[in-house]
């Protein structure tokens, strides 16, 4: 029987490129998004199923798992990501990006990870970044924090969820091409090149790849781990 699997903020960037790969996989794909338009087009091309939805609400997360019935992959991908200079920030938008990025993938392990710990089995997957591990990431503090964060985060999960068969992880990529890396500028974009020693930003299918591992049987064994898909970036 197929899986289920969720991957929020699918309706473009990775977490449409994550989609594609599950969906390649055999699984049977939520694309759900805040973007309700966005997701449905992706999902007419996967025959997928798009759920509008908000990873910052509690109530939100409970009606996606009402339409979704018996979850066995939850990808946490929606995020908002702001670049802009510490003294820039103002406290909505502070707030709202941690809402987004912390809360959201908060929300998810606790209200999705209760569901597979009575079902016994279960794949968690969240999405961090090489921000929340090196302060030499070109981003924004309130991203950078709610990315590193997201790594404490999924390692207490992971242990909370160890014994009843399901696994938690994160991956943690470097610039990758694709709609949020066209919004930076062209010099600091050449600048992010030059960090990262492969030469080039990675692909959105290198880190499906490294998601649909984590999600898959053969991972059953890992977890608490982030793994690092950032062209050498930062070595660790
Ligand atoms: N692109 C990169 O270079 C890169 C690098 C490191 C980490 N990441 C991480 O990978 C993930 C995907 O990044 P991306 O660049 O594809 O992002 P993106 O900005 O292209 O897409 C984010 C998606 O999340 C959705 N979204 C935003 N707020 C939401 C909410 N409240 N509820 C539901 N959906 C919401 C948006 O509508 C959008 O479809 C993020 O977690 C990001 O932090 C990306």
């Amino acid at each position: 029987m197929a899986r289920t699997a969720v991957v929020t903020g699918a309706a473009r960037g990775l977490g449409e490129a994550i989609a594609r790969r599950l969906a390649a996989d055999g699984d049977r794909v939520l694309i759900a998004d805040l973007n309700l338009e966005g997701a449905e087009a992706v999902a007419a091309e996967l025959a997928g199923e798009a759920v509008e939805h908000d990873v910052r609400s509690l109530e939100s997360w409970e009606r996606l798992l009402e339409t979704a019935g018996d979850v066995d992959v939850l990808v946490n991908n929606a995020a908002r990501t702001e670049f802009r200079s510490f003294w820039e920030i103002d406290v909505d938008e502070w707030d709202d990006v941690l809402a987004t990025n912390l809360r959201g993938t908060y929300l998810g392990c606790r209200v999705v990870g209760a569901q597979m710990r009575e079902r016994g089995s279960g794949r968690i997957v969240n999405l961090a970044s090489v921000a929340g591990q090196n302060s030499r990431a070109v981003t924004g503090a309130h991203y950078a924090t709610s990315k590193a964060a997201i790594i404490a985060l999924t390692r207490h999960a992971a242990t909370e969820l160890a014994g009843s068969g399901v696994t938690v992880n994160a991956v943690a990529p470097a610039a990758i091409d694709g709609p949020m890396v066209a919004t930076v500028a062209p010099e600091r974009l050449e600048a992010m090149l030059k960090t990262i020693p492969v030469g080039r930003l990675g692909q959105p299918d290198e880190v499906a790849a490294a998601v649909a591992y984590l999600a898959s049987e053969a991972a059953g064994f890992v977890t608490g781990a982030t793994l690092d898909v950032n062209g050498g970036m930062l070595m660790r």
